[in-house]
């Protein structure tokens, strides 16, 4: 049955999603979500959305709250673009600007779904090689902005937390293409942007942000993300969305999260507060933490006991990210390491127990 596949379909691997465990009992440190819930006034637009007209189609535009998206980073609603969660905008981006043979380039090690999107559009992939301390090559960059359509950056990068200025970002916009800058941990750097990259002429208004609900508002259970780019590219991007892609549940959970900054930016506090004590403790514990900012840590072992000790966290419950990048770091022999999402403070204190007795 493989051969009525696409090729290109029948020869990828496909993306392989962190582990969810069906069941309760675990302490679930391994796809960044966020430990703490929603606002409650979220909670109770689901619960007024659900007992609404259910039989009728949503807003296909999510016009309020591409209201409420636009005023927060100080653009007109049409620069604003609703997704279901940031990974379908990726497939918007991808099918709105490249054919089958435009290049699609992103740095790595970083977020493998990209190398998933071009496989399924058929696109060539440009890796931009990140050295021991998660930085490129100006030649690198200077070979890949000429040969590349899309170039996808995370900023913050996963696993890496790495974040990269405004000046490093511009080296990588394509000659003849855009740059997208995936801000899915946008809201856990230091100094979170209100939109004002996006009116920088040095980026020629081919930049597309993407962000997501999932992280900093506690909603990866509902699905929503949206893009921020320049009108002309959004009404590209809409002729390829679905024209219901979000559902009115999400639309309304969605405009009362962005409405309710407060809530989300106590729990962002919180969790770069527990992120602070991890990182203190683990770098006691020997591991080596690598700077980075976002609502995770990426650490690696001086025993390069991995495997072991995120096996050894699985049999007492603990779910942490074992990821490995084969032909990458600075000699290349690869990259393996641990990501590790912030908890509460309890369950900090649960995983870094569970440390010591491992490492004993
Ligand atoms: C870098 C990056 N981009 C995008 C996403 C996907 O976000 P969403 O849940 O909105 O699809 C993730 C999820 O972990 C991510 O790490």
């Amino acid at each position: 049955m493989a051969s009525v596949l696409r090729p290109a379909i029948s020869a990828m691997p496909g993306y392989t999603p962190g582990e969810q465990p069906q069941e309760s009992g675990w302490i679930k440190l391994n796809t960044n979500e966020n430990p703490y819930p929603p606002s409650p006034t979220v909670v109770d637009a689901i619960r007024q959305e659900a007992s609404g007209p259910l039989n009728i189609y949503p807003d296909p535009g999510a016009t309020e709250f591409r209201k409420a998206a636009a005023a927060l980073y100080g653009v007109d609603p049409d620069w604003v673009l609703p997704a279901n969660g940031s990974d379908e905008n990726l497939t918007i981006i991808t099918r709105a600007f490249c054919d089958a043979d435009d290049r699609q380039g992103y740095p790595y090690p970083s977020y493998v779904l990209y190398e998933t999107l071009a496989q399924i559009q058929g696109c060539p992939i440009e890796r931009l090689l990140l050295d021991e301390n998660w930085q490129w090559t100006p030649e690198d960059a200077t070979r890949l902005r000429e040969s590349c359509k899309v170039f996808f950056v995370p900023n913050p990068n996963s696993p890496s937390g790495t974040v990269w200025s405004p000046e490093q970002l511009l080296e990588l916009l394509p000659n003849h293409g855009i740059l997208v800058l995936d801000e899915a941990y946008g809201d856990f750097v230091e100094q979170p942007h209100r939109g004002e990259l996006l009116h920088d002429p040095r980026f020629d208004g081919r930049l597309v942000i993407t962000r997501t609900f999932s992280k900093s508002y506690s909603l990866a259970g509902i699905r929503f993300g949206f893009c921020l780019a320049h009108p002309d590219l959004v009404q590209g991007m809409n002729r390829v969305k679905d024209s219901y892609n979000c559902d009115a549940v999400a639309i309304a959970a969605a405009t009362a999260a962005i409405n309710d900054q407060p809530w989300m930016l106590n729990n962002t506090r919180k969790i770069l507060a527990t992120r602070s004590r991890l990182a203190e403790q683990l770098t006691t514990l020997g591991f080596h933490v690598c700077p980075g900012q976002a609502n995770f840590i990426w650490v690696t072992h001086p025993s390069g006991e991995h495997r072991g000790i995120y096996e050894q966290l699985k049999q007492r419950r603990i779910l942490i990210r074992l990821m490995t990048f084969p032909h990458s770091g600075g000699d290349r022999r690869g990259l393996e390491g641990l990501r590790i999402t912030i908890g509460t403070d309890q369950q900090v204190q649960v995983l870094v127990d569970a440390l010591k007795q491992i490492l004993d």
